[in-house]
């Protein structure tokens, strides 16, 4: 298996070009179901989690072309509406086949996601949702059945609690349903407006984008001709590098970024004590040798973002001081804790607050990663900390940074991708 070596304690320097969103990209490749035209999405981000579900639409009877950062998706010749669990079970975010396939098709079969790492993750408010348009849904088998024989009916949803994915699988429902959907608290995240941006350019009335209050007139069943949708910057990708020079008290420019969607990371790090130059879609980070430590609790966009929390609490581990986090959207989503005390950090966890108490220095171990975000988070700390750290199942981190090794190495980071 491959693992990540990194000697730590080296400064950063010189800029990084910041990939597309893997969290915008995924609901708009899902979104090209809405269509049985050509489709082009430029700037996607070069990671697993995308060849996934370009894999599961190639499945379903798409045809698809990928080249790196480019699709070219035509899904006019869809021959089955079943994403399996080989597939669904490597990437949650397959569920977001769920709405355009039903919309589109009248019929699907999505087999239920499951556990995943960081907590819970139920998707019941994406079924009833659904069930409102009029979709008859049973769970059997593993599978989520669902059927609209006569296509799905626009209706009012008011969501409980704020969902990402739950919005957007009835922003795309409702693109071609019969009659208008109104959509009460929903997500306000950028992924979710490009998506709404990317159909009302197909033609689609939305009213609301950007708002919590979203208005869908659907097309009754006739399929959209999307424009080429260019994928937004990754704001986590991007937060991540601005991390990556604060642990390391490094000055650094990151390229192509979308300095509006990363406000509160950086009004965070301004706290912390960093500075920041801004020039067009570039921006500079300089970071000071002390920093200050910060107290964060995780909401929904635009408040601080969780898939931030564990790079953060990265840099505050040698932070000078005490750090509170809370994290408010996700149960179990510290996973990282123990792995970074393995460097020497000093955090304790109660509930959903953890308290991190700044150290003097952290030292190289070996660590392992256990998602996504967590396993940034080692990386940051492997970064900083003397000596060696081998950051181990890495096939976490391919999932969605885009070439991490390959962007630290030119910023000039010592990391080595090994097998065991
Ligand atoms: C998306 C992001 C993920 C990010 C999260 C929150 C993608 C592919 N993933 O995930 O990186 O961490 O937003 O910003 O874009 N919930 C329910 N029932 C539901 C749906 C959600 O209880 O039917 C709960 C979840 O358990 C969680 C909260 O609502 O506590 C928010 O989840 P949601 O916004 O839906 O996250 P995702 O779309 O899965």
């Amino acid at each position: 298996m491959d693992y990540l070596e990194i000697e730590g304690g080296h400064k950063l320097k010189g800029s990084v070009t910041i990939s597309g969103a893997k969290n915008a990209a995924l609901p708009i490749i899902a979104a090209t179901l809405l269509s049985d035209k050509d489709v082009k999405l430029t700037n996607l981000p070069n990671v697993v989690d995308i060849r996934t579900l370009l894999k599961l639409l190639t499945m379903l009877g798409g045809d698809v072309k990928h080249n790196d950062t480019v699709a070219d998706i035509n899904n006019a010749g869809i021959n089955s509406t079943k994403a399996v669990y080989e597939i669904v079970s490597q990437m949650r975010a397959s569920i977001l086949v769920l709405g355009p396939l039903l919309t589109r098709f009248k019929h699907c079969e999505v087999s239920l996601p499951g556990g995943c790492a960081i907590g819970q993750r139920p998707i019941d408010m994406h079924l009833k949702a659904l069930e409102q348009m009029g979709a008859i849904i049973e769970i059997k088998g593993g599978y989520v059945r669902a059927e609209a024989p006569n296509g799905l009916m626009g209706a009012k949803i008011e969501f409980d609690k704020i969902t990402v994915g739950g919005t957007e699988n009835v922003v795309m429902a409702a693109a071609l349903a019969n009659g208008t959907t109104t959509i009460m608290n929903a997500a306000l995240e950028p992924e979710v407006v490009q998506l709404c941006e990317m159909i009302r350019d197909a033609g689609v009335d939305i009213q609301g984008i950007g708002t919590s209050e979203l208005t869908i007139v659907g097309t009754n069943g006739v399929p959209l001709e999307f424009k080429t949708t260019d994928i937004i910057p990754d704001r986590i990708e991007a937060g991540t590098y601005l991390c990556a020079a604060a642990i390391t008290h490094s000055d650094i420019t990151l390229k192509k970024v979308n300095i509006e969607h990363i406000k509160s990371p950086i009004a965070k790090l301004e706290k912390m004590g960093c500075t920041f130059d801004v020039e067009n879609d570039n921006i500079t980070i300089h970071s000071p040798e002390v920093i200050k430590p910060t107290h964060l609790i995780t909401t929904e966009y635009p408040g601080f973002p969780t898939d931030m929390q564990a790079q953060f609490m990265a840099v505050a581990t040698i932070a000078d001081g005490e750090s509170i986090i809370e994290e408010r959207l996700f149960e179990n989503r510290f996973m990282h804790v123990s792995e970074l005390n393995r460097l020497g950090a000093d955090i304790w966890l109660k509930g959903s607050l953890a308290a991190v108490h700044g150290v003097k220095e952290l030292n190289g171990a070996d660590v392992m990663a256990t998602d996504l975000r967590a396993s940034s988070a080692l990386v940051l700390g492997a970064l900083a900390a003397n000596g060696i750290t081998n950051v181990r199942r890495i096939y976490h981190l391919d999932r969605g940074y885009d070439n991490l090794e390959g962007k630290l190495s030119l910023l000039g980071a010592k990391i080595t991708r090994k097998k065991d």
